[in-house]
């Protein structure tokens, strides 16, 4: 199964800029990259822009969010639908950033999982410990009931480990800590949903660039990356694509 790389462009890009990221990356794909499904989550002012532009280059568009209703006075907020509409094939959900601004909860994020399969959208769910829990021991206790909670009943999507205190830190967990977290993640998602959990693609996000990513792609578990600032550019973001295995 192709490795896939999803770029989390968070809330930056502005038209000009953005355009111009797709092109340089559109220009970059080629036969090399073929072990990798990309997708790129660019906020959600520019998905009907660039959604066009990242098809020509058999790249995916994603997006951030989605609300967990389908339609209705939720000011400011998207429905799983409108996004499908837009042509839209991921959406991440409980991402860390989300949990903090938003006080999302994991009962939240499992709606958001239920709204968005039902839209026929690949959730991304995220699931992290923080650098508190990290450091009292609680990683995998914490990783463990978020996905319990997160993740509804026949989930088919994808889950994302990302360490809340490696994400835009510069530092990258180690491969070992990736690799047990991400035999964890398995096994709970195999205790979870049976045969079903064994298929279910875990991707490691947190501080993944162009120099680490050859080391954390080919690590058991691991089945793909979820990007933030490395993925704002071409010149940061394609050499991650072509390290996919
Ligand atoms: O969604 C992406 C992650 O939060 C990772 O961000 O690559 O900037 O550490 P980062």
């Amino acid at each position: 199964m192709k490795q896939i790389i999803v770029g989390n462009w968070k809330m930056n890009g502005m038209t000009a800029d953005a355009a111009k990221a797709v092109d340089d990356m559109g220009a970059a794909m080629g036969q090399d990259v073929s072990g990798a499904q990309v997708v790129i989550c660019p906020p959600f002012t520019q998905l009907a822009l660039l959604g066009p532009k990242l098809r020509e280059h058999g790249i995916a568009l994603g997006a951030q969010d989605c609300h967990q209703d389908p339609c209705g006075a939720h000011t400011g907020d998207i429905a799983a639908s409108m996004l499908r509409d837009l042509g839209v094939e991921y959406v991440i959900l409980g991402h860390s950033e989300r949990r903090r601004d938003h006080n999302e909860l994991d009962e939240t994020v499992r709606e958001k999982a239920v709204a968005a399969a039902a839209a026929g959208l690949t959730p991304i769910v995220c699931v992290g410990e923080n650098a508190d829990q990290r450091s009292t021991g609680d990683s995998q206790e914490t990783v463990g009931w978020q996905i319990q909670g997160s993740l509804p009943q026949g989930f088919s999507g994808i889950v994302a480990y990302e360490p809340v205190w490696a994400i835009g830190s510069g530092t990258a967990a180690s491969q070992q800590d990736i690799a047990d977290m991400t035999q964890f993640i398995r096994e709970e998602l195999v205790r979870q949903f049976g045969d079903a959990g064994k298929t279910i693609k875990i991707l490691y996000g947190g501080s993944v660039n162009g120099r680490n990513a050859a080391d954390i792609l080919p690590i058991a578990n691991v089945g793909g990356a979820l990007v933030g600032n490395a993925s704002l550019a071409a010149e940061t973001f394609m050499p991650i694509v072509r390290a996919a295995v």
